[in-house]
């Protein structure tokens, strides 16, 4: 977004609103005058599953709340429906994140190809080699005919340059395929920290089950002496109470 300083930046699926945010905050930051649009019937589809209405709810209150200047739309609608809204090459950046078949993510890039600016730039989420989308076949397929690159952590970004290559040229000349590879690497240490947080966590809960746990043994065993003690001293007593119920002591 700092980079391209786009006029108009458009999302295909937004949920609930991860990406878009980011994009937004990159707007706020910069103090950009791009207008984003997010477009999503926010029903959900057969990868994230049909949701419920709270999540458009809070994806509009939380855009209202921390983005009050940006200049936001969120069209809730299909994405073939909402192409007619758009004029032909007026798109400067375009995300492309709806549902991830092969047969969807084709559509949704050649629906809106014609709407893409001169020398506009196209996202796409999934495309990592290791999902197991449609998306990343299309992905290659789009890699073999345009010119672009690829992020390959968290599930991936592909980033396709279909109209022209001014930004791509620039981003070469800036050393971007190095850059990459910091991304890669520094993604990978945020991952390998966020997952070793995740296990010390784990460890703290089992350690404080286990401390739970010893004090409930400990509490089991007085328990287990005390009844011990009251059985020894019933059988004390028993013989007494035996020899006094059957009368054989003179009161
Ligand atoms: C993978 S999610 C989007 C994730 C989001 N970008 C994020 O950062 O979390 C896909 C979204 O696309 C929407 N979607 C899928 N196909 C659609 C279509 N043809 N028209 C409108 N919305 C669609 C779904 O409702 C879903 O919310």
């Amino acid at each position: 977004m700092a980079f391209l300083q786009p006029r108009l930046f458009v999302e295909l699926g937004t949920y609930w609103g991860t990406s878009f945010y980011s994009f937004c905050q990159a707007v706020k930051d910069r103090e950009l005058a791009t207008r984003c649009v997010a477009i999503d019937t926010w029903e959900g589809d057969d990868h994230t599953g049909k949701y419920e209405n709270v999540v458009f709810e809070t994806v509009q209150s939380i855009a209202k709340k921390l983005f009050p200047t940006t200049d936001i739309t969120l069209l809730r609608s299909y994405f073939a429906d909402a192409v007619n809204d758009f004029e032909d090459e007026s798109i400067d950046l375009l995300h492309i994140d709806g549902f991830h078949t092969y047969e969807a993510v084709k559509n949704d890039f050649t629906l809106w190809f014609p709407k893409l600016a001169e020398d506009g730039v196209v996202l796409f989420h999934d495309i990592a080699d290791s999902c197991d989308y449609g998306s990343v076949t299309y992905w290659n397929e789009l890699l073999d005919k345009y010119p672009g690159f690829s992020f390959q952590h968290s599930w991936g970004l592909g980033v396709l340059f279909p109209k022209g290559c001014k930004h791509f040229d620039i981003m070469k000349k800036n050393n971007i395929f190095d850059k990459i590879w910091i991304y890669e690497y520094l993604s990978e240490l945020r991952l390998l920290r966020i997952q070793k947080e995740a296990a010390d966590e784990r460890g703290e809960k089992q350690h404080a089950l286990i401390n739970y746990q010893e004090d409930q043994i400990a509490l089991l065993k007085e328990q287990l002496e005390a009844t011990r003690r009251e059985i020894e001293l019933l059988n004390s007593l028993l013989p007494v109470r035996l020899i006094k119920k059957l009368g054989f002591v003179k009161q």
